[in-house]
């Protein structure tokens, strides 16, 4: 299946000069929704993953179906000021912006093996500070997987010493 013709090209959204990839045209799509996730699992069920971390809020959707089909939990990280009890905050910069992002103190145990997934990696930021997250609470992360990858803004780079996959590519 071209996976890549499902995602719809928003040029100047949300700002001018931003060519936003929408991932709402791929998963109304059930046949292409189901051909990611058998995609994500392919790949995740040799990396003995049992915890599946989940940036809010687009990477909820492909995480949760791949938490189901490898029969592991999840774990969110979150926009400040949602999530309960203690939490560990890390600040990152956004292809556009700045955000702030939090996780439980309580949702990885040392030594968990932990995959996180998002439904797009630009300049790595988002996937760095939730890397940052789980490892500052003992977890290893075993992967991290995207459905695309802006190659041009080298978010590989920062997450060099990572296993990185993503399942489309465009250079922008
Ligand atoms: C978007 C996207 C990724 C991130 C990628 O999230 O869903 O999480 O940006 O950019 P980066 O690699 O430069 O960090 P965003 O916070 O904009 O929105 P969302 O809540 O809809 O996921
Ligand atoms: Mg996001």
């Amino acid at each position: 299946m071209d996976l890549k013709s499902k995602i719809a090209i928003y040029p100047d959204f949300p700002k001018p000069g931003i060519s936003f990839k929408d991932i709402n045209s791929l998963i109304k799509d059930g046949e292409a929704f189901h051909e990611v996730t058998d995609q994500f699992y392919e790949i995740a069920k040799a990396l003995d993953v049992n915890v599946v971390c989940i940036p809010e809020a687009r990477g909820y959707i492909f995480g949760s179906a791949l938490a189901y089909k490898l029969g592991v939990g999840l774990v969110p990280i979150r926009k400040p000021g949602k999530l309960p009890g203690e939490v560990m905050a890390k600040s990152y910069k956004l292809e556009y912006g700045e955000n702030t992002v939090e996780i439980q103190k309580d949702a990885i145990k040392t030594g968990d093996r932990v995959l996180i997934i998002d439904d797009l990696l630009a300049t790595g930021g988002t996937m760095k500070a939730a890397i940052d997250l789980v490892e500052l609470l003992g977890g290893e992360v075993c992967g991290a997987l995207f459905m695309i990858e802006l190659t041009d803004l080298k978010g590989r780079e920062a997450l060099k010493d990572y296993y990185v996959r993503s399942l489309i590519q465009f250079p922008i």
